[in-house]
């Protein structure tokens, strides 16, 4: 099939692209390089031998996807992976992010359900889930709207939305995947994360300290309820992540679906500090710093449902993901910029 990768230029989306093509499929790129570069559409088509076409504009301009369809359809699939995602500066910047996040699908889903696209993949978070209680987490799993920043709210008011479209356009696909938290990079170094400025994330920290670009790790609480006192968190391979998309795209069936893509496996900071230290070959800087504003103690899935229906496991381990974003960031110590 044909697919719309929205923000396929991205973290998510390059290695959505790779997994695509490597599945016999065809993909069109769009990314405003808001949060990318455009090199990364060329390394897909290194990695694959195959043409990943870019183009460059915002998914939240019906014009934009207009001209996408126009000059690239006909198109079966729409994966929708363009938002904004710092979830700092959605607190800052609640009304950007409200506006990018909602208005891409919006127009995503008018001019592809003009154009008959069968399905619809939304990237959504496990942040939507909202009792700890219910850990570990299943589709059925409590969610709320009423969330701790606009970048998680903004993901659950899209699956609301998601729901209700799915309903009217019952002959059409839509997926909801609830990402937990993607590390990692592709085995061949060309494609990886690409943060701007200071990451916000773990594993992109400690990477920058490893590299040099940052001095010290900070552990962000250590007297949590868990079994080392630092949080815990579902970290799953970009590279199984992306075969998550693939499958759920060929499995896809009319009606609505949600899934949970995550290991199943709780891993705290200090143990994805210690796999990272092993991938580099060294001891890193680090100090234990005060808990983070909005920050949970443990969030991991049960990934039981995709496997079932989709026949989708994860592959790779934590120490897989270390190695292979060291490997990425070494050979691009200043990421996709030259
Ligand atoms: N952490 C540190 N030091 C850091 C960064 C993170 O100790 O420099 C800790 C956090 O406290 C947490 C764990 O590492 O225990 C993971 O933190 P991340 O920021 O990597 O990931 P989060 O679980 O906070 O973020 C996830 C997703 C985001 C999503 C967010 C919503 O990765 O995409 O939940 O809250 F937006």
């Amino acid at each position: 099939m044909r697919v719309l990768l929205a923000g396929g230029a991205g973290y998510i989306g390059a290695h959505t692209a790779v997994a695509l093509l490597e599945s016999g499929h065809e993909v069109v790129l769009l990314d405003d390089l808001s949060g990318t570069q455009a090199v990364a559409a060329e390394r897909v088509e290194t990695i694959t031998g195959k043409a990943a076409p870019l183009v460059v504009g915002n998914a939240a301009d019906d014009e934009v996807v207009e001209a996408v369809f126009a000059e690239h359809g006909p198109i079966d699939a729409i994966v929708h992976l363009a938002a904004f995602k710092a979830v700092g500066e959605s607190t800052q910047k609640p009304l950007d992010y409200y506006a990018n996040n909602l208005d891409s699908t919006f127009a995503l889903l008018r001019v592809g359900l003009a154009h008959g696209i069968r399905s619809f993949v939304f990237s959504s978070t496990g942040t939507v889930y909202s009792d700890p209680a219910d850990l570990p987490f299943t589709e059925d799993s409590t969610t709320s709207v009423d969330l701790s920043n606009p970048y998680s709210k903004s993901k659950r008011m899209n699956e609301v939305i998601l729901a209700d479209v799915a309903r009217v356009n019952p002959d059409v696909n839509v997926t909801i995947l609830r990402y937990f938290n993607p590390v990692g990079a592709h085995p061949s170094g060309l494609i990886g994360e690409d943060p701007t400025g200071i990451p916000n994330n773990l594993m992109p920290y400690v990477s920058r300290v490893a590299i040099g670009t940052l001095d010290r790790i900070g552990v962000f609480g250590d007297d949590y309820d868990t079994p080392d006192g630092t949080g815990l968190r579902d970290y799953i391979h970009v590279v199984d992540l992306a075969e998550g998309h693939v499958v759920a795209l060929e499995q896809a069936q009319p009606g609505l679906a949600v899934y949970n893509l995550g290991t199943g496996v709780p891993v705290s900071v200090l143990q994805l500090i210690a796999s990272f230290e092993a991938a580099v070959g060294r001891e890193l800087p680090k100090e234990f710093l005060p808990r983070r504003a909005g920050d949970v103690a443990a969030t991991y899935c049960d990934p039981a449902k995709a496997a079932a229906e989709l026949g989708w496991r994860t592959r790779l381990t934590i120490d897989d993901a270390s190695r292979d974003y060291w490997n990425w960031q070494s050979r691009n110590p200043r990421g996709y910029s030259a």
